[in-house]
């Protein structure tokens, strides 16, 4: 999936300089998106959360020509602090920001969520899976004194209750509020912040997921495109909304699904699934 088709290539990002995060290989979703905006001319900052994910995203990033590359736990101020210290201090300003970070505990991720969500994990997932977009928006916008673009993740368990996302489902729609007040703050000074609503992809993340097999599988078989979402569907979706071929759109959810969103109630075929 997402093999062997090449980044389509050119000039739409040139000149532009902006901070990925959340790369933890080379499966990841911001992988995906860092390669297409490469692609496209783009200077790119990376980071990732801790010592241990270092060891792989720190050779991904340099095959990028990345210069820097920082280590980051969004759940510290300390450490965002120092992340967006070190990008100002070599850059000066940035052009776009890609978010596309999410963690709760495994065991909120199955069964039921009324009886799994703990108060502690409720705030932990807030903390990391929306609050942390709010933060880094806030920080970036401050580096985008020519205006500029944000991006972040999230997925149709926001609108719609998928079995065993659960409180993910509530942080995601947290998120995607969360963007429209962003963009609805930062549009007056010429930045634009949307968010990509992806189907299914297998990741490290999604590997979390209680049941995801027939996750993929139901997606598959309901979605009209009847298919796997691609990952560079969802990186070319990032390079519309980061470049200047978005220009006029903000604070919107779009989605990169195969079209699953759209549909009310599937055809007879996908209940065999
Ligand atoms: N994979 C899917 O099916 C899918 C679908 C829709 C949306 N998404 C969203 O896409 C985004 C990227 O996920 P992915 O699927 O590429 O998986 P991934 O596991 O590759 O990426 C998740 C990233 O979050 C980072 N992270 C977790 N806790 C962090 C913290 N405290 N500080 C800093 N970073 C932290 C991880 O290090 C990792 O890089 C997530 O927001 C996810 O919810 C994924």
């Amino acid at each position: 999936m997402g093999g062997e088709v090449p980044f389509p290539s050119g000039d739409l990002m040139k000149g532009k300089r902006g901070l990925i995060m959340g790369v933890a290989n080379k499966r990841s979703i911001a992988w995906f998106i860092a390669q297409q905006l490469h692609a496209q001319g783009a200077e790119l900052a990376f980071t990732y959360v801790n010592e241990a994910m270092e060891r792989r995203v720190r050779p991904l990033a340099e095959s990028l020509g990345a210069k820097i590359i920082i280590e980051c736990d969004v759940t510290s101020d300390a450490s965002m602090d120092a992340t967006f210290a070190t990008v100002k201090d070599k850059w000066g300003e940035i052009d776009f920001l890609v978010h596309a970070i999410a963690f709760t505990d495994k065991s909120a991720l199955e069964g039921s969520f009324v009886e799994n969500t703990t108060r502690q994990i409720f705030k932990d997932t807030m903390d990391v899976s929306a609050f942390s977009f709010v933060d880094a928006a806030n920080r970036a916008a401050k580096m985008m004194k020519s205006g500029g673009s944000m991006i972040t993740l999230t997925y149709l368990g926001s609108e719609r209750t998928i079995p065993n996302y659960n409180v993910m489902g509530v942080a995601k729609a947290a998120l995607e509020a969360s963007t429209r007040y962003i963009a609805r703050d930062l549009g007056p000074r010429g930045i634009r912040v949307n968010s990509i609503s992806a189907g299914p992809i297998k990741t490290l993340a999604a590997a979390g997921i209680s049941s995801g097999a027939h996750m993929f599988s139901f997606n598959r078989a309901a979605s009209p495109l009847r298919d796997d979402t691609d990952p560079k569907g969802v990186a070319g979706a990032a390079l519309y909304l980061l470049s200047d071929l978005g220009l006029s759109c903000t604070g919107e959810t779009h989605h990169v699904d195969g079209g699953f969103h759209i549909v009310g109630m599937p055809d007879a075929s996908a209940l065999k699934e």
